[in-house]
């Protein structure tokens, strides 16, 4: 069978980069400002063109990536016999070796393969099979940190198999030692700044911060650090033809951009051990002398009235009641009214109820998902002065 990819790594390859739903634009420019071709969104996703190189610069540098694939051979099946016969097929050898370690997931949408589990199992007997007959050995699984990690994706009758070179999810990126109840996935994090529009020479507000994911976030992206600068490792160093010495080429010239310039971010929760939490992994990243981190209820914030921008996290109301639900939001309407005039103010929440009971006009609605929660990340243009009475609907605060 024909492999899409010769593992040879020279010249360019197709890969396919996932990333949260809501964040695939914002992928697609981050990878073409980083070098990519051929550049096709699609749901969770973008599919890039590059060399092994780019591949090693994407997983350094990317901020709304959670893992970087390279499709390696798509067939049909029809049944198991056929998929289990087809991937004997391939010559397994030219990528792996008997003394590899290997892991397989299935992600299926057919009526035809409906077990995922069953599928990977499947796929592992059929590769270990093959070795077995050739070299009297087999691979071993690793479910921790394999040397080759397959996706297997089956839509009908197609399979694709894909080779993961990112290992963990990219959010796992390493500064969040100390964590809170409802911590927010890094990767989700880098998007929602990015979406805000917020820029390196404004001031930022995170009212409602958390761990502080949202803040370092920005602070990374302010100072150019790349967001795998914590990471110990990815697969694709385990592979046979890693190249040491151009992945260090490429880390050396990513962190001689890191710039160490003051920028205004602001990092509040109104919980004094949370706020604690947030420092120490702002320490972690190193970015403790870029963000400041106060203890607050945002009700009691007195921002500087030059304007920013403000994001918002506030629980979203698994563990309270709907009137407690409408009290919060409605009064985080009537403070951004009353002292965020001249800010953007982004607030991403679940709840329909709080929606409503923020009082002010969105101008952006944008649909994202915070885990398994279907959110609206939310935007309020907050005018002061004459520009309050503006004739711009979109804009307008309600009464
Ligand atoms: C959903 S969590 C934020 C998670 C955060 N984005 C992260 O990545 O960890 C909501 C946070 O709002 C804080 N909070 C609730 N009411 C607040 C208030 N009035 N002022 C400031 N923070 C508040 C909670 O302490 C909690 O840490």
């Amino acid at each position: 069978m024909n492999l899409k990819y010769d593992y040879s790594h020279k010249g360019d390859f197709e890969m396919k980069v996932t990333t949260f739903f809501g964040l695939e634009e914002i992928l697609a420019k981050e990878l073409l400002h980083l070098g990519g071709k051929e550049i096709t969104p699609f749901k969770r996703g973008v599919s890039v063109v590059g060399d092994i190189g780019f591949l090693y610069k994407i997983n350094l540098c990317s901020h709304t990536a959670l893992k970087i694939v390279i499709p390696i051979i798509k067939f049909n099946a029809n049944n198991e016999n056929e998929f289990y016969d087809n991937i004997k097929k391939i010559d397994w050898e030219r990528f792996i070796s008997v003394t590899d370690s290997i892991m397989i997931e299935s992600v299926l949408n057919s009526d035809l393969f409906t077990h995922s589990l069953f599928v990977s199992q499947k796929a592992k007997d059929a590769i270990v099979d093959r070795f077995r007959e050739r070299t009297g050995k087999r691979p071993d699984v690793d479910l921790i940190f394999p040397a080759f990690k397959l996706y297997i994706h089956v839509f009908k009758n197609e399979v694709t198999i894909n080779l993961d070179s990112s290992g963990d999810p990219l959010y796992k990126r390493g500064y969040r030692s100390d964590i809170n109840d409802a911590p927010m996935k890094e990767v989700l994090a880098a998007g929602l700044v990015k979406l805000s529009g917020w820029e390196r020479h404004i001031e930022l507000i995170d009212g409602m911060c958390g761990a502080g994911t949202i803040a370092i976030e920005a602070a990374l992206w302010a100072n150019n650090i790349p967001p795998g600068y914590y990471r110990p490792n990815f697969t694709f160093m385990k592979w046979h033809n890693y190249d040491e010495k151009l992945f260090e080429t490429i880390y050396e010239s990513c962190i001689s951009k890191i710039k160490n310039e003051p920028v205004n971010i602001i990092a509040n929760d109104i919980d004094e051990l949370t706020v604690k939490k947030a420092i120490t992994n702002t320490k972690n990243a190193k970015v403790d002398d870029v963000v400041t981190c106060v203890n607050h209820s945002f009700f009691d914030l007195n921002p500087s009235r030059k304007g920013g921008v403000v994001i918002l996290n506030p629980p979203y109301g698994e563990r309270l009641e709907v009137q407690e639900i409408e009290k919060l939001y409605k009064e985080i309407g009537n403070k951004l009214k009353k002292d965020f005039q001249n800010y953007n103010a982004w607030i991403i929440t679940s709840s329909p109820e709080a929606i409503k009971s923020i009082g002010l006009r969105p101008s952006r609605k944008i649909q994202i998902y915070n885990g398994s929660l279907e959110c609206r990340y939310l935007k309020f243009e907050l005018y002061g002065g004459s520009k309050k009475a503006s004739k711009n609907p979109d804009t307008m605060v309600k009464k």
